[in-house]
């Protein structure tokens, strides 16, 4: 494996799962045993399957993976065919030597309590060493919808309306009103922050993100300011970022 190298890496569509994975593994065989943080969500879906492939070859490659978070969870039951704990039940715990993922309980009576407690428990492992996340069309990261800033902690949110629609192709006409997610503070306080976009329909929000404003109207443009950036983006969603943002390919 190559050694890791932070930035913004622009890929052709069709090797965006694979070059997320192996982005991910050469985070994972740069550091010591790690807490990671994981996203839901089409962009994470290639990623996950290509990290399959990796990790039923030889070496347990997902054997520094101390702890798994999830990011966020809709508020909605538990069981529920489109919550994320489904997602990660079918695209995370097959992959070989997965550790279970620390989840949101959606149906507990005291949300704010629940958000606080999984809040301790990220921190009581010494928060994340690598959050993987994906960025919503308005500029989320997990479910901190717009205006979010880097102060923003683990709690219950109202989901934006972006992101209710974006959640109807698998929901359906109910979509949940709410969601649990972990703060940005969390996210940035993370040693790397590896961040996920493929397809033209992110690319004036991968745009914005890294060349626009730092700004709460745009919570991903917090990531301009993060020490260990990794950045995988397929080229249509790399396809608007203007000359000044340095890329590799
Ligand atoms: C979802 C999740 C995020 C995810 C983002 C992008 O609603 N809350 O964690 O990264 O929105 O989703 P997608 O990859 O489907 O575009």
């Amino acid at each position: 494996m190559t050694g890791h190298r932070p930035g913004i890496l622009v890929v052709p569509a069709a090797q965006f799962g694979v070059a997320a994975a192996d982005a991910f593994l050469s985070l994972l065989a740069n550091g010591g045993s790690a807490v990671v943080g994981l996203p839901t969500g089409n962009t994470a879906i290639p990623f996950y399957a290509a990290l399959r492939e990796r990790a039923a070859g030889p070496g347990n490659p997902l054997g520094q993976v101390r702890r798994a978070f999830a990011i966020d969870e809709y508020v909605c039951a538990r069981d529920h065919r489109a919550a994320n704990r489904a997602f990660f039940a079918k695209h995370w715990s097959p992959i070989a030597g997965a550790p279970p993922v620390e989840q949101f309980e959606p149906e507990a009576s005291d949300l704010p309590a629940e958000a606080a407690r999984f809040g301790d428990l990220l921190a009581a492992v010494g928060g994340l060493d690598i959050a993987i996340v994906g960025i919503g069309r308005n500029g989320h990261l997990a479910f901190n919808d717009p205006p979010s800033g880097p102060a923003t902690s683990t709690r219950v949110v109202e989901l934006a309306a972006e992101s209710r629609s974006a959640a109807a192709s698998t929901f359906g006409p109910t979509v949940p009103r709410q969601g649990l997610t972990l703060g940005l503070s969390e996210l940035l306080a993370a040693a790397h922050v590896l961040l996920l976009a493929n397809g033209a329909a992110k690319a004036a929000i991968v745009e914005r993100a890294f060349a626009g404003p730092v700004a709460e109207s745009c919570p991903a443009s917090f990531l301009q300011h993060h020490h260990s950036l990794t950045a995988v983006l397929d080229e249509p969603a790399a396809s608007a970022l203007p000359p000044s943002v340095q890329v590799f390919r």
